[in-house]
């Protein structure tokens, strides 16, 4: 059996993120290059966002480039803008085709105007689609995003609007995932333990799922497999395992 198989489609998470790690090694262990790294995790993306697609999720977050990543080489900063340019142009169409909408989260006005006007014609041209929506995290960090929605409410109070105790949700309300469900499941490849400045308020109750894969490596079955895992799970919030089962049984009743 195929873990595709063993999918209960009943209970897919509604959203997945994931942190693409391991280009570099890749590379390395080929004798190659850390930018042929990069060139082949694109079809690693091709693949996942098929499978999300294919099975139904509805967002799918990829971290594509953090605000700490600025700190490597220029020359591999530039070809890592440049795949994003040629992929984003090249594989446009097939978003067309599968009903899939562009959105992006992160500070991309701090990319070049190149990516920034290849980016906002892909989000426009998609914007009508209403299948998976697909989420590339650019120039991103979760402090940032926590601090540009202080920065938001600031403002808001500076401009007298109407001030009511801030509540979680109306925190959320200022990030940048605002009309996002948080992720039900978090997916890191290349044996990392860490979240790296991703998603920190959303992933308050996240499941973590870490893999071995590098990811140039990683296919359709492995993004099965991390949700077969992720259905195996027992989410109890805080709550007792006891008391998930008699909310089942009074369900069942
Ligand atoms: C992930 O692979 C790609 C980005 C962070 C942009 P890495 O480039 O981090 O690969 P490793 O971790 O060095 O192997
Ligand atoms: C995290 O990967 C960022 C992206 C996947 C875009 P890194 O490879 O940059 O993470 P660290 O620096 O090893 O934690
Ligand atoms: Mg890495």
């Amino acid at each position: 059996m195929t873990y595709k198989e063993k999918i209960d489609t009943g209970r897919l998470p509604a959203h997945i993120a994931v942190i693409m790690d391991g280009n570099g090694r890749w590379a390395k262990r080929k004798g190659n290059q850390r930018i042929f790294g990069h060139k082949n995790g694109v079809n690693a993306v091709r693949e996942t966002v098929e499978a999300a697609a294919e099975t139904g999720i509805r967002y799918l977050t990829l971290y594509a480039f953090s605000t700490e990543n600025w700190k490597r080489p220029q020359r591999e900063v530039d070809a890592l803008m440049s795949l994003l340019v040629s992929s984003l142009h090249d594989e446009t169409p097939t978003l067309m085709k599968n009903n899939i909408r562009l959105m992006t989260i992160g500070h991309t006005g701090g990319l070049s105007d190149h990516v920034g006007r290849q980016l906002n014609m892909t989000i426009a041209k998609t914007a009508g689609n209403t299948g998976l929506k697909l989420i590339l995290a650019l120039n991103y960090s979760g402090r940032w995003e926590i601090l540009r929605a202080i920065d938001l409410i600031k403002a808001d109070m500076e401009a007298g609007k109407p001030q009511e105790a801030l509540t979680e949700d109306i925190f959320a309300g200022y990030l940048q995932t605002r009309d996002i469900p948080d992720p039900e499941l978090l997916i890191r490849t290349s044996g990392e333990f860490r979240i790296s400045n991703f998603l920190l308020w959303q992933i308050a109750y996240t499941e973590l799922y870490f893999t071995p894969v590098l990811w140039p490596d990683f296919k359709k079955e492995d993004f099965y497999q991390a949700i077969v895992d992720f259905q195996q799970r027992e989410r109890r919030f805080g709550k007792t395992s006891e008391q998930l089962h008699q909310y089942e049984q009074s369900q069942n009743q």
